[in-house]
């Protein structure tokens, strides 16, 4: 697993977490915002309390303002020095309860709100989300320069790569590329008309495609028939790739190669695409069918 993909991996699951997290505070939220449980106003109360609170039963109690309160308390401070001829003049304890009150800031002062914090958090991972999918799928489809497959690939000294697909019997061995996803074989004595000047061929070699042309499917080798054989719909083709039988529409497309230095090249990046051979070129086939033996046996 490369590089990228853990850090995208890291990524998507912070993003997860994060989301959770967002989701776990809006849930509490939601549950503070709902009405509170009805409280026993008597609860706490002594037994005095209570039976005076009941002597109060029919007597409306109506909320009156601080000034007010401060008033009538000044009244009946009156009312006392004015009843109380004899010194010892009486006190009135008052307690003034000040009330709450709700002062308006700026948002300079009021500083970063825990809901303004999570939705910072999660715009940032999701962009960095959505930044590094990009990247990634940038460097997928860009072009790759050297190396690997659409470019020029070394399949390797031209002498070692002729020894491992002439065999000392006559019979073809493809010698199989991954890199170039490409097979090499010998190239038939006299070339097709239809492969002339197309550069598919340089000392007695061919590169071909390994993919077949129907549906795309990876076209493997069998060694009985001498040819290659689609294992998906049954497309046939000779050991140069011509057309024998099946839906394929035409021969399997082959690369341009050279030898450069004494090694055989492969260019990828040349696919060369080539119609229904009028005739075939190499005997096919030569052997029983791979294909045939598979579809018997499970007959
Ligand atoms: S993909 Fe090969 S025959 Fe269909």
């Amino acid at each position: 697993m490369s590089f990228g993909n853990l850090v995208l991996i890291g990524v998507a699951l912070f993003a997860i977490l994060g989301a959770v997290g967002a989701f776990t505070i809006a849930f509490r939220r939601s549950q503070t915002d709902q009405a509170p449980e009805p409280v026993d106003p008597a609860a706490g109360l002594s037994t005095e309390t209570i039976e005076a609170d009941k002597s109060m039963a029919g007597v409306r109690v109506e909320p009156i303002s601080v000034a007010a309160a401060e008033d009538a308390v000044d009244e009946i401070v009156v009312e006392v020095d004015a009843e109380e001829t004899e010194p010892a003049p009486s006190t009135v304890a008052i307690e003034v309860v000040e009330t709450q009150r709700v002062v308006e800031v700026s948002p300079e002062e009021a500083g970063v709100t825990r809901r303004q914090f999570f939705n910072r958090a999660l715009n940032v991972t999701f962009f960095s989300f959505l930044g590094i999918m990009g990247v990634n799928s940038l460097a997928f489809f860009w072009p790759r320069l050297s190396g690997g497959f659409g470019t020029d690939v070394d399949a390797g000294d031209l002498a070692e790569v002729k020894s491992q697909v002439f065999t000392s019997d006559g019979s073809v061995l493809p010698l199989f590329v991954p890199e170039a996803k490409a097979y090499i074989v010998p190239a038939p004595s006299s070339l097709s008309e239809q492969y002339v000047g197309l550069q598919v061929e340089t000392e007695g070699l061919m590169a071909l495609f390994q993919r077949c042309v129907h549906l795309g499917c990876r076209v493997p080798w069998c060694g009985p028939s001498q040819g290659f054989e689609c294992p998906c719909h049954g497309s046939k083709y000779n050991s140069v790739g011509e057309w024998f039988a099946g839906p394929a529409p035409r021969n399997l497309d082959r690369f341009v190669v050279e030898v450069q230095n004494g090694r055989f090249i492969i260019k990828t990046g040349s696919v060369v695409l080539t119609s229904r051979a009028p005739s075939l070129t190499v005997k096919y086939p030569q052997g029983p069918s791979c294909i045939g033996a598979v579809a018997v046996e499970e007959a």
